[in-house]
């Protein structure tokens, strides 16, 4: 795929010896196995017959990476499977299993064993058949209804970032409207236009960092990974229990501690439910569900925990009782037992520490609901053994998520970037600017949501308790305006969403501006003695919510935080909702142009005040900036295991 980024790079050469083998006069047959995606799935399209082994994966997963299928698969697909489906899996990139593939026309049989073996009995029954070969380009298109083609048109306008869903759609609609040799062109045309398109370098940009999220540099490839077989939580609260489902989903048995019976009670009733509302989605039978429900067990009792080969603790985040939670599982868990915690800010190696046994000890930040989000922020500690750090990595897969590796510090990666973010929207709502506005100016980028709507959603409880927190381990600067609003918000019982009450008011789940919070924020202002403005421009709003935010990516990369700024962008897009079709933070910081940042930092420091250092820029920043050689040079490859 490293291809694309060749500014010269073209599909004709391939796509050209494409139609070559689909001219051959003899059968050409495809036999498939493992996985047949994309370019390897276009190959087998122009063969003359496909044969898949069962268990084959196949799909078209170029529209997740800002691309169509660009070797003519948006042609001969629709004229194998109809225009309906071929619709579906390009707009999708959904795998489908070589059954279904069998089903629909896409593969014409299915076989066991190995593939030259039933590859040759293909061709040799297609011979003995003696029949004409059937090219798929020849083929009729069964089209797609007109109000699916529409729909799908809908869909990719809303999408506005993924320009490939439109090019999707058009290149459907020349494969039934058009003759075949039309749509190739139309085919050539849309993927000309998107692979060296900013959108579709951020997406193939994000594919890759992914991947080199889990290497960890100086770690042994033959490193010894623990086996984990059962695991335990403790805390069965909103976190406790969706990391719970994980597990279960995954087929581990998994126990759950509580301090009470009703928590208790109340843990097991939400991951019932969570899992039950699927069968009503038709995602699982209701066999499945029953069959993982057999997988967890509750108690009240840390001995429950004794034959577990991992522990996550998600109580209260509250450092004595974490504190006082490790100590216990320092003591229950058995020898080689992982000890994990799920805390969002707090220092993980003064927990490791509270264990007496820090080389098991790790942070596994999970995201809110756990179940769901992708993201794991892996926090290696100081004392955190290599196996135990490579195990928790695999373990990340085994539970489909995407984990990233973290050093210690306030708030990880994530959190850490998103307590500058929270600042400066205060900041502004202080100084004038409405949640409304704020959260339109960041979601007219293409954030899935701006952080007024996110802090509501997550908890206003949530965030001033981490804030509170904060203060208390002396972490704040020593400015009593910082972060005022949402510990002002909490006092007054506007904990979000689930009181119906916080930056907004809501009615259902609706967000409506509440003229309360304006009288607040004016309030405080006076109280801080912030001048209030009438204007604030949408500029200003992107700038100083994402510049800091970008900035302390760079220190976090500075400090060793985070191995690569790829790491950085997994983190806020699988995490945040940062815009995949822009890259993530870093990757976006540069084609922004890292000196008109520093610049703008400067601006900012100039006419609000560099207060406490919020504007002053890391030196990584600085240097980049000054620098044509961009982030780049500025990933890091630390040896953190060396031998
Ligand atoms: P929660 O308040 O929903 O649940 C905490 C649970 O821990 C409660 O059910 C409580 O009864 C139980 N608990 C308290 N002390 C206990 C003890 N000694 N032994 C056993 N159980 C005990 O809290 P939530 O939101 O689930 O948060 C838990 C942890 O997850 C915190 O560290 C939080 O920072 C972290 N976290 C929270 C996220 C969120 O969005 N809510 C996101 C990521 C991490």
């Amino acid at each position: 795929m490293r291809m694309f980024d060749d500014p010269g790079f073209t599909a004709a050469p391939y796509n050209h010896f494409l139609e070559r083998l689909e001219a051959q006069d003899r059968p050409v047959v495809a036999a498939l196995h493992g996985m047949v995606l994309g370019g390897g799935l276009e190959l087998a399209l122009a063969c003359h017959f496909r044969v898949a082994r069962h268990g084959t994966s196949l799909g078209l997963p170029e529209v997740k990476l800002g691309l169509i299928p660009g070797s003519l698969g948006t042609q001969r697909l629709p004229r194998l499977v109809g225009g309906e489906f071929a619709l579906d899996l390009c707009s999708s990139g959904r795998m489908i299993t070589a059954a279904l593939a069998n089903e629909k026309g896409l593969v014409d049989s299915l076989a066991d064993g190995a593939p030259r073996t039933f590859g040759l009995a293909a061709a040799q029954a297609l011979l003995a058949a003696g029949k004409p070969l059937r090219r798929t380009s020849a083929l009729d298109v069964v089209p797609a209804a007109v109000e699916v083609i529409n729909k799908a048109e809908a869909a990719a306008f809303k999408k506005p970032g993924w320009p490939q869903l439109a090019a999707i759609v058009r290149c459907a609609r020349a494969a039934q409207d058009l003759t075949y040799d039309e749509g190739k062109a139309v085919e050539a045309a849309e993927f000309a236009g998107l692979v060296h398109s900013p959108s579709s370098k951020a997406l193939r940009h994000l594919f890759f960092a992914e991947r080199e999220a889990v290497k960890i540099p100086g770690l042994p490839r033959d490193i010894e990974i623990r086996p984990v077989k059962k695991v335990g939580i403790v805390g069965a609260g909103t976190m406790g229990a969706g990391i719970a489902i994980n597990f279960l989903n995954a087929g581990i048995g998994t126990v759950v501690v509580e301090t009470d019976g009703d928590a208790l009670q109340r843990g097991l009733e939400m991951i019932r439910k969570t899992l039950e509302a699927n069968i009503a989605k038709s995602r699982i039978s209701p066999e499945k569900v029953a069959e993982r429900l057999q997988l967890v067990r509750g108690a009240l009792n840390y001995s429950a925990l004794a034959d577990c080969d991992l522990v996550i603790e998600a109580v209260f985040e509250n450092l004595a009782l974490k504190q006082q939670v490790c100590s216990e599982l320092g003591r229950v868990a058995k020898p080689g037992a992982i000890i994990a915690t799920n805390t969002s800010t707090l220092d993980v190696d003064f927990l490791a520490a509270a264990t007496g046994r820090p080389a098991d000890v790790i942070g596994m930040h999970f995201f809110s609901p756990a179940n769901i989000m992708r993201l794991l922020e892996v926090v290696r500690g100081a004392a955190t053994s290599p196996e135990v750090l490579a195990t928790v990595i695999k373990l990340a897969a085994t539970i489909g998520k995407v984990p990233v590796v973290s050093g210690v510090c306030y708030g990880f990666i994530g959190n850490r970037m998103a307590e500058v973010y929270m600042r400066e929207t205060e900041f502004l709502i202080l100084e004038g600017a409405e949640p409304v506005q704020i959260d339109a100016a960041v979601e007219s980028l293409g954030f899935a949501m701006g952080p007024c709507r996110m802090l509501d959603m997550a908890g206003i409880d949530v965030g001033a308790k981490t804030v509170i927190e904060y203060d208390k381990a002396g972490g704040l600067p020593p400015d009593a305006s910082y972060r005022s609003l949402v510990r002002k918000l909490f006092t007054l019982g506007r904990h979000g969403v689930k009181v119906r009450a916080g930056y907004y008011k809501y009615e259902g789940r609706t967000p409506v501006a509440d003229p309360e919070v304006g009288a607040i924020a004016e309030s405080l202002a006076a109280q801080h003695g912030i001048t209030r403005r009438k204007e604030v421009s949408r500029e200003e709003i992107t700038e100083r919510l994402l510049f800091p935010l970008i900035n302390e990516g760079f220190k976090i990369l500075e400090e060793g935080i985070a191995f690569r700024a790829g790491d950085i962008d997994v983190v806020w897009v699988a995490g945040f909702g940062f815009p995949d079709f822009k890259g993530g933070p870093m990757w976006w910081a540069e084609a922004v142009g890292l000196e008109f940042i520093a610049e703008r930092m400067a601006h900012y420091a100039a006419t609000l005040g560099n207060a406490h250092g919020y504007w002053t820029p890391a030196k990584l920043l600085s240097q980049r900036a000054s620098s044509t050689a961009g982030l780049s040079v500025g990933r890091r490859d630390h040896q953190v295991f060396v031998g």
